[in-house]
């Protein structure tokens, strides 16, 4: 029997790499080039699977209005705002990402961010590597205690949970958070966490807010001007969900008029462009996109969509179908 055609769109861990070649005509990236919007237009047409991941785009042009070789687009990653999954659902294409195992790693990037700004970790790197470090004194790189203060969370998903644990269970901070669905389970009881009507209401209560709802238009710039100014004055921002989901102008604003006191951010809106204003700023700390990037987390996502493509092309129910 003739194995399924995939087309891998970027570098994937080397031993995810070998059992793709093994269980599939896999046509790999080896020199990791993301590939353009022509290539992916094509690739509809050449192969029975796509397995792209978050630097690409598949907006509803590059989907064929007729003959589709692809039946399946298997994400490297849980954040799917890259793909027109409404494009994906009319033509009939299985879409899947990679959830759970990118979990406590892209919970951990969020609580480094939250203490190395509030902590000015990267400004007190910066200086010592300068040479211009004079000394310990008394009054030397100031930054805002973390422990025992409230943390607000946008989206309590499973990142947003972990984050919610790490910072109640290892820093005694207070959580309260928004979720536009109710949640009421174990977990949250047992952090004592509080859920709020509206973003606005976790905004009036938190001295950092961290972000982890899904991308995309339902949230692009879900944090913008209006509620930047509704955060505390000496409040924290952290992003480790979406870059479109803040709307980074505001933002910049906000941290230049110290509307708020700093950021810390993993994602931007379009990278790997980052504002120039935003690295020229001293009260943020900011991140490529490092959430899921440890070894162990980056090797179970190819896992994961090894597992999603193999039970799609042996014709089992698909574990992590999200169309
Ligand atoms: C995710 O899985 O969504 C991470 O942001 C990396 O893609």
């Amino acid at each position: 029997m003739m194995k399924p055609r995939v087309v891998v769109t970027r570098r994937w861990p080397a031993a995810v790499e070998r059992i793709l070649v093994e269980r599939f005509d896999a046509t790999l990236n080896t020199n990791d080039v993301p590939l353009g919007q022509d290539q992916i237009k094509a690739a509809f047409r050449d192969f029975d699977a796509i397995l792209p991941t978050v630097s690409d785009k598949l907006p509803r042009d590059v989907f064929p209005d007729s003959d589709s070789r692809t039946r399946l687009i298997a994400n490297y990653g849980v954040g799917f705002s890259h793909i027109d999954i409404d494009a994906a659902r009319e033509r009939d294409i299985v879409v899947t990402n990679t959830p759970g195992v990118l979990t406590d790693c892209t919970a951990d990037i969020a609580m480094s961010l939250l203490l190395s700004v509030a902590r000015r970790t990267g400004e007190g790197e910066r200086q010592l590597r300068a040479g211009e470090w004079k000394g310990w004194c008394p009054t030397h790189m100031i930054g805002t205690k973390v422990s025992g203060k409230t943390l607000g969370i946008v989206g309590m998903g499973r990142i947003g949970k972990a984050m919610a644990q790490r910072a109640h269970f290892g820093f005694g901070m207070k959580i309260v958070f928004h979720n536009r669905s109710r949640v009421d389970d174990e977990e949250t009881r047992a952090m004592g966490a509080t859920q709020l009507a509206t973003v606005e209401d976790v905004l009036a209560q938190a001295d950092f807010v961290s972000l982890h709802c899904p991308g995309g238009a339902e949230n692009r710039h879900l944090i913008n001007a209006s509620r930047l100014a509704a955060m505390k004055p000496g409040a924290f921002l952290i992003n480790t969900a979406r870059g479109d989901v803040v709307d980074e102008q505001a933002l910049i604003t906000a941290l230049k008029d110290r509307l708020i006191a700093g950021a810390g951010l993993d994602v931007f809106a379009e990278e790997p462009k980052v504002p120039e204003a935003l690295t020229r700023l001293e009260n943020v700390v900011l991140l490529p996109h490092l959430g899921s990037a440890t070894e162990e987390t980056r090797v179970a996502m190819g896992m994961k969509a090894v597992d999603n493509l193999t039970a799609f092309f042996e014709g089992r129910t698909v574990p992590d179908r999200v169309v």
